[in-house]
């Protein structure tokens, strides 16, 4: 089955900070999942370089535009490299196929008739990119998001014609339910709709820094209509019409700061242009610091790379990913990291992945046993995989690596049980022991796309080759696949305890 999936592109106005590692780390993991159960995964993620607030921090920074983009997008590609992220494409809005792709929809957008000149004054706020109305915004017309003071804009702007999308876009959610995750993020989506669609201008002649209008190219495009369009440009749209029918439509991971222009304007767009509207929606909630949104505007930006150097890229990724249920908010802390890394990381996984290559060790010569049949681990398994199916179906990392953990306590549980340390050499150890290394090679697959390399490590050590990144689920994870007759490895532990500095 396809499954195209991207994160938002990110603006190069601030370096990649938490909130950005969170959302590319979510979808790097359900990405995987999806390379687990065979489909054909096709996952984006990249950068937003046009726009006012980009000539601003160009020029702020002393560089052209062009010299200021090229600066800060390698960041966000290396940053994703070194937090394991295996993003099949990359795209930057300043490319060439882009370009082409944009120009292709806003023409498709204007020959439809839903692209017209008017002129409009309101008032703006350059860090959304976006115009507010005055019961929008906070006393003193400032941003929600941004606290920022609003701007008065006054220009003749080219309208994309949203009001005339209410109907078309409700009668279009009530067709796709479920498509808009969780539930309750989809509440605001479509209450977004309900309460009525101002027309949103898709031009600016104020700027430079952005893609013409194929039909009047005194106009560049709104940043958020270039920026939008990355998701069909970036698989064929505008220059590849066989890659794009085979990826279109795709499912989008966004942040809850951007359900309008990713739920109401976007699908709108799409079916302006004859378009299908995504697959489907997630939307995360915030990561906050202190109560607070991350963001370079409020300062407190929290470093990811500096955080892997203390707990690892698989401790960094399994507190994003299991900490907070994905679509809440949730609450960054060092001490957080550290407690989950200690408890989840370092006792439950790292503990049992010792104590399993001591004792086969010792009590086995180094040779893993097979696993029995009707072992007591067996249900405690399938429920484990029957669960991760469910809730990375769902976008629910957090509930996936419950049931794998619950796994893991059950196995510590029967190994606590059984006291293998204790038996001598022998049938009843063998098989107390080959039920642990069958339970440890599940637990390899299931966390395979939060964790990766832990999971490969975990899968050398037991003595499979190949990688648990070439499993296939269901099948894989299945009860008594473990081969038995393997060389078990003990190495250094795969978590050591931390202190909090
Ligand atoms: O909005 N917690 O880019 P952006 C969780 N360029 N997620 C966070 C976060 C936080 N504190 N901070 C950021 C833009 N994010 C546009 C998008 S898409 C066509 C254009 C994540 O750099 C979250 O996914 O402000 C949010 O939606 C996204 O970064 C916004 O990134
Ligand atoms: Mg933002």
């Amino acid at each position: 089955m396809n499954f195209y999936l991207t994160t938002p592109i990110y603006y190069v106005t601030a370096r990649p900070h938490l909130g950005h590692a969170y959302s590319t780390i979510v979808a790097d993991a359900v990405s995987r999942w999806h390379r687990l159960l065979g489909d054909e995964v096709h996952f984006l993620t990249g950068t937003d370089e046009h726009g006012q607030k980009v000539v601003d921090a160009a020029s702020a920074a002393g560089l052209d535009p062009q010299a200021f983009v090229d600066s800060i997008a390698p960041l966000y590609a290396q940053t994703w490299q070194r937090l394991g992220v295996a993003n099949d494409d990359f795209i930057r809005t300043t490319e060439a196929r882009h370009r082409a792709g944009v120009g292709e929809l806003l023409q498709a957008c204007y020959d439809a008739g839903d692209i017209e000149l008017d002129l409009y004054s309101g008032k703006y706020c350059v860090a959304c990119e976006e115009y507010y109305t005055d019961d929008e915004l906070d006393p003193g017309d400032r941003c929600r998001i941004h606290k920022l003071p609003v701007e008065i804009y006054e220009e003749e702007n080219y309208f994309f014609r949203l009001s005339r999308y209410q109907d078309r876009l409700l009668q279009w959610y009530a067709d796709h339910p479920g498509a808009i995750r969780p539930e309750f993020r989809a509440n605001e989506a479509l209450g977004l709709i309900r309460g009525g669609l101002r027309d949103f201008s898709v031009s600016r002649t104020s700027l430079t820094w952005g893609i013409p209008l194929p039909w009047d190219t005194r106009h560049v495009a709104y940043v958020w209509f270039d920026a939008l369009a990355n998701y069909i440009t970036a698989v064929g749209y505008g220059t590849d019409r066989s890659q794009f029918e085979r990826r279109w439509p795709g499912h989008h991971l966004i942040g809850k700061d951007i359900i309008r222009h990713h739920c109401v304007y976007w699908p709108a767009m799409l079916l302006s242009a004859g378009l299908e509207p995504p697959a489907g929606w997630a939307v995360g909630g915030w990561l906050l610091v202190g109560g607070e949104k991350m963001s370079k505007t409020t300062g407190n930006v929290v470093d990811p790379l500096d955080l892997v150097d203390d707990v690892g890229v698989d401790g960094f990724r399994y507190y994003l990913l299991a900490d907070t249920p994905y679509g809440q908010d949730g609450d960054f802390s060092v001490e957080g990291l550290i407690g989950r890394y200690n408890s989840d990381l370092a006792n439950n996984l790292g503990n049992l992945v010792s104590r399993v290559a001591t004792v086969v060790g010792k009590g086995c010569a180094g040779v893993g046993p097979a696993p029995s049949s009707d072992s007591a681990l067996s249900s405690a398994a399938a429920e484990a995989v029957r669960a991760n199916l469910a809730a990375w179906g769902e976008f629910q990392p957090s509930r996936a690596l419950d049931a794998t953990w619950s796994l893991i306590r059950a196995t510590n549980a029967h190994l606590e049980a059984n006291e293998p340390w204790k038996l001598p050499p022998g049938q009843q150890l063998d098989r107390v022991m080959g039920d642990a290394l069958e339970a440890l090679r599940i637990v390899a697959v299931l966390c395979w796309p939060a964790v990766p390399s832990t999971a490969e490590e975990v899968w050398r050590r037991i003595g499979l080759g190949g990688s648990p990144a070439d499993q296939r689920v269901p099948a894989a994870a299945e009860w008594g696949g473990y081969p038995g007759g393997t060389v078990v490895t003990k190495g250094a532990p795969l978590f050591p305890r931390k202190q909090l500095a």
